[in-house]
């Protein structure tokens, strides 16, 4: 049994990004296998491919990452790695559910797997709070747990922290000394900001911020549902996963809003290689209310105009 017990067990990043890099580069090496779900955080894949890394997928239903296909998998190859963000995905918005939260665990003991948690958005919830998370289920010690200020403050800050078992904190620890790129400024003035106990109140009023952001965009994308949208609300985190008809082409369709001055991203971002797809992402966090309003209506244009001009 292998818990967070002392504070060598955590290691302070340039960011998540940095976090995952050291912990890639110490479980895999070039040629590797290594899991992650489909689709995914960007940064995550140009990181394992930039790594030289082989990136298998799983895929995801509205309960997380489907254990049923990660068994299969697990039952003729070795990866290294899964890397996982279970709790308000980017890009879906999903959460996994307890239970999978168990089978995915009681997998990773059975098959030795370790599991690369990225908790960026736990925070973020928009109503009730999530469920906990892997690494506190964890009795093992195979799931190492990643976190960032990036989306708790913001993105400039490049601070995060990773939590592991003694011996690969200790690893990650020896390569973090290696590192020049360490922002030891912004962590006394964040290690400040903590002590003063800022960090509560800024999250109590970022939630109720996003929540308000959120409605507005739903708001909207329920007017858009005759136009054949299909999205679900998320939990909590950043975004809507939000599904366009047949004869929409999503890349058009951005190609028009941002001619407009709004963006988004398309949902091939997040996927192994571009491919015709779905879905769009769209973001309630980063613009104020009105914006959002603007933006949606914009988009609602673009939308009817689309179906007319068969985008
Ligand atoms: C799942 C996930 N992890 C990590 C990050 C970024 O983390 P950082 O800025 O700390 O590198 C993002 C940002 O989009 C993200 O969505």
């Amino acid at each position: 049994m292998e818990q967070i017990s002392s504070p060598e067990q955590v290691v302070i990043t340039s960011g998540s990004q940095e976090g995952l890099y050291l912990i890639a580069s110490l479980l895999a090496r070039p040629g590797d296998l290594v899991l992650t779900e489909m689709p995914t955080y960007f940064g995550s894949l140009q990181l394992f491919q930039s790594l030289g890394m082989q990136v298998v997928p799983v895929p995801m239903d509205a309960d997380g990452l489907r254990v049923d296909v990660l068994e299969r998998i697990l039952s003729h190859c070795r990866p290294r790695f899964l890397y996982t963000v279970p709790t308000y995905h980017n890009p879906t918005g999903w959460t996994m559910s307890a239970i999978r939260r168990k089978q995915l665990l009681a997998l990773s003991e059975k098959y030795g797997l370790p599991i690369v948690e990225d908790d960026a958005y736990r925070h973020l919830h928009l109503d009730k709070e999530p469920p906990p998370a892997l690494k506190a289920l964890d009795h093992s010690g195979h799931v190492v747990y990643l976190n960032t200020f990036s989306k708790l403050l913001f993105p400039g800050l490049r601070i995060g922290w990773v939590a592991a078992n003694r011996k690969l904190a200790q690893l990650l620890t020896r390569m973090k000394e290696l590192s020049i790129t360490t922002n030891t400024l912004g962590q006394l003035a964040l290690a400040a900001y903590l002590r003063n106990g800022a960090l509560r109140p800024h999250l109590e009023n970022a939630r109720l911020q996003y929540s308000e952001q959120a409605a507005i965009m739903e708001s909207h994308l329920d007017r858009f549902s005759p136009l054949g949208i299909r999205y679900e609300r998320p939990k909590g985190g950043f975004y809507f996963w939000v599904s366009l008809p047949e004869e929409i082409n999503p890349r058009k369709l951005m190609a028009r809003c941002l001619e407009r001055g709004v963006s988004f991203t398309c949902g091939d971002m997040f996927l192994l290689r571009e491919a015709e797809q779905p879905y769009i992402r769209l973001c309630f966090t980063h613009e104020r209310s009105e914006k959002i309003d603007r933006g949606m209506k914009i988009i609602a244009e673009v939308l009817q105009q689309g179906k007319e001009l068969q985008l």
